[in-house]
């Protein structure tokens, strides 16, 4: 039986502004759990913590800036002991491969990779302490399935999320010996504004409260690696497994149809 969420958890959210991290925070908040909340937005976090205000603070940051992460330290430590850090604000720019521009690899990179990265910088020291104090003390980062089949145009998205599962994976490795748990969350389609601008379809498609459910009871359960919904996320790897040639065919044909239409439309 897992300790993790067991009792009253001090925890920080970034990407809580909308979407995924919204329905984690109000999920967590429900169950009586102690939270920081995260996104450039402060009136959509004042709005969120309203509905119980006691028990939410915010903290607006640009989380690939150090100085806005520096600036927000001070509320974390007030906060109390850390028990949880769910490192998922993040975005999706996908590329026009007619018009191929260096700039949408870098903006992925930047939020996804490095924005994630600078998160611990202020997170780490404060999930150590609670280490140190016997508390458990947990890093969640949300990453994506999608890096796990290679889709046209997803160039930026998929790479910064394999870099970052990669991170986290790694971290998990050294940070097993200061009993420190590292969890990585691979959704598939969430209904979100970030996927709200897809204009392709995406099958087994979540709501946000459904995802925020999997994620809260994948954690309280002490998983490690809490990937869904499985019917998507099992075919994902199913295709992942094929012989490359294969998979090349497959991703080439879904990519040659998607820019036919993007022209159609354009
Ligand atoms: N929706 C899906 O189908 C899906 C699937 C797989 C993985 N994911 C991952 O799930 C996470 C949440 O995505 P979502 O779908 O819920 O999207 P969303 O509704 O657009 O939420 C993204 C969140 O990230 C925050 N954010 C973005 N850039 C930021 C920055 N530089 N500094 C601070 N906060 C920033 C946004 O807040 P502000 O705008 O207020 O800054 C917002 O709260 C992302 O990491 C995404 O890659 C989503």
């Amino acid at each position: 039986m897992s300790d993790r969420l067991q009792e009253t958890s001090n925890i920080w959210i970034t990407g809580a502004s909308s979407g995924i991290g919204e329905s984690v925070t109000r999920a967590l908040a429900r169950g009586g759990h102690r939270l920081v909340i995260t996104g450039r937005r402060q009136g959509a976090l004042e709005e969120l913590a309203s509905v119980a205000p006691e028990r939410i603070i915010p903290a607006a940051a640009d989380t690939t800036s150090k100085e806005d992460l520096q600036a927000i330290a001070g509320t974390l430590e007030n906060h109390g002991d850390l028990n949880m850090v769910i490192l998922n604000a993040g975005t999706c720019e996908y590329l026009e491969i007619a018009h191929y521009s260096s700039d949408v690899i870098e903006k992925n990179i930047r939020t996804n990779v490095i924005g994630t990265a600078r998160c611990l910088d202020i997170a780490l020291p404060a999930l150590r302490r609670s280490r140190a104090k016997g508390q458990p003390a947990t890093l969640v980062i949300v990453s994506s399935s999608a890096w796990w089949f290679p889709f046209g145009r997803a160039e930026g998205y998929g790479a910064s999320k394999a870099a970052l599962t990669y991170f986290a994976h790694a971290l998990r490795a050294d940070l097993a010996a200061e009993g420190i748990d590292v969890v990585v969350v691979s959704p598939g389609f969430v209904k979100t504004p970030l996927t709200d601008r897809n204009d392709f379809p995406m099958p087994f498609l979540v709501s946000t409260e459904d995802a925020a459910e999997r994620i809260v009871s994948g954690l309280a359960r002490g998983k490690n690696e809490i990937a869904f919904p499985k019917r998507f996320t099992w075919m994902l790897k199913a295709l992942g497994a094929l012989p490359r040639p294969l998979i090349d065919r497959m991703s080439a044909s879904m990519a040659r149809k998607s820019n036919t239409e993007e022209e159609n439309n354009g």
